[in-house]
């Protein structure tokens, strides 16, 4: 008998096969606890994906609600960006550094475009923590200043720079010494940001909504006090919209929730529709030109903005606006945290509050505890969730903003199914 060629085995001969192939190289070659916690957890191999949906190695599909943490704003291989990219390939697809790069010049006119205010020099990186060690060293070299005043819970990224503004200590703690004279305030706190901000401070970092610290939405107005107290003490404001940028709050930047606009805005993760990585600052003009005027080469990066990434951040800034998906981001936002708030109505001894902003919806659970039986559970049903990196109380709800009204109905039907089974199993935990 002649077994037909599945591509999506990658050349293994069974599912299975291919499933005992990937757990074995991950116990064996990259993260030995993580294998054994994600096989515990039920996590199967993905082989394929489309717009919200991840196909697994036994054909079994999930609506992906844990969106890549925030990359898959167009859904997965949105067409436009894959042709876009397929496109590029057949020209040229990293930068030879030597010449003019079109694309580059292309897409840092754009984000000037699209950014509030005079934001509008970018640096371009491959990740999120790329950007923020840029952000951080701009801001040090343009103030000449060298304190930075970052919030409890924040979630900037796991390099030195970035982790050193971070706020879970547990992330932290191995590294230390991190840098030096970084602050610490609680998040949405203006009062106690004031007392932080003196005249040794190069900025202030913060997320407008934080994603990893669990969801937070600070008080109406602390953005824009965080502004003026940036203002009096001649510090720098760096936005970390690497998660609530483009769309996925419900605005096109969180910033313009509140009309500020940030002297540094870092941006990645949704930045090139899911397809190649890219990491970007966009600075004001005059802060870039205080720090890199006279010394252009001091900050750069050998891959950052290469042509492949260029093409897909170009083409997926397109379609996010030509879909109007940031409309589709509030509408279904709406919808899927009014959902969350009726399983919450229901297992009030699991759930203790559903909050969000658009598409970032964050549940949090009375006890941890909760989430090592929703997550899973979920999984069973077809959808992917998952924990918040510095609040593990928090489950995230971060689907792609092409999502559907009826794959938003199917996600709740899961989620209440996964609630109410782990309230079945574990009963009251709190
Ligand atoms: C607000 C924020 N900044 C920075 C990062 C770091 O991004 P990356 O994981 O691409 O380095 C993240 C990642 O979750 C983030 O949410």
């Amino acid at each position: 008998m002649i077994v037909p060629h599945d591509p999506d085995l990658y050349g293994a001969a069974t599912p299975a096969a291919l499933y005992e192939e990937t757990y074995e190289n991950y116990r064996a070659y990259l993260n030995p606890p993580l294998a054994r916690v994600m096989k515990l957890s039920g996590s199967p191999v993905e082989v394929r994906a489309e717009g919200s949906t991840i196909t697994d190695h036994n054909g079994k599909t999930y609506l992906d609600f844990a969106g890549g943490y925030g990359v898959f704003t167009l859904g997965h291989r949105h067409p436009r960006v894959v042709a876009a990219v397929r496109e590029q390939l057949d020209r040229i697809a990293l930068s030879g550094r030597t010449m003019f790069n079109p694309l580059m010049g292309r897409l840092a006119k754009r984000l000037a475009e699209l950014t509030p205010g005079d934001l509008a020099i970018s640096f371009f990186a491959n990740s999120g923590t790329e950007a923020v060690e840029g952000a951080l060293k701009l801001a040090r070299a343009a103030t000449k200043r060298a304190a930075i005043v970052a919030t409890d819970a924040a979630f900037h990224g796991k390099t030195l720079g970035a982790l050193s503004a971070s706020g879970r200590d547990a992330f932290r703690d191995p590294f230390l010494p991190l840098l030096a004279d970084v602050r610490r305030v609680p998040f949405g706190d203006a009062a106690a940001l004031r007392g932080a901000v003196d005249g040794d401070v190069a900025a202030v970092i913060v997320e407008p909504i934080q994603g990893e610290g669990g969801v937070n939405i600070p008080p109406d107005g602390y953005l824009r006090e965080v502004r003026a107290i940036c203002d009096t003490a001649g510090a720098l404001l760096i936005a970390d919209e690497v998660q609530t940028g483009l769309g996925r709050c419900g605005a096109l930047f969180a910033c313009d929730r509140e009309a500020v606009v940030p002297d540094v805005m870092t941006l990645a993760k949704g930045l090139s529709g899911g397809v190649i990585p890219i990491g970007a600052y966009v600075a004001r003009p005059a802060v870039w030109n205080a720090a890199y005027g006279k010394q252009p080469l001091l900050h750069t990066s050998t891959f950052g903005g290469n042509e492949l990434a260029c093409a897909a951040a170009l083409a997926a800034l397109d379609v996010l606006l030509d879909e109007d998906l940031v409309a589709n981001a509030r509408e279904r936002g709406a919808q899927l945290l009014a959902g969350a708030r009726l399983t919450m109505q229901r297992f009030p001894a699991v759930i203790a509050d559903a909050r969000g902003a658009g598409l970032l919806v964050g549940v949090e659970l009375r006890s941890e505890g909760y989430g090592g039986t929703i997550i899973p559970e979920l999984l069973k049903r077809g959808v992917t969730a998952a924990w918040t990196l510095n609040q593990q109380r928090v489950i995230r709800l971060e689907p792609p903003l092409i999502v559907t009204v009826e794959e938003v109905d199917t996600a709740l039907r899961a989620f209440d199914a996964a609630v109410a089974t782990a309230f079945e199993k574990l009963g009251t935990l709190a």
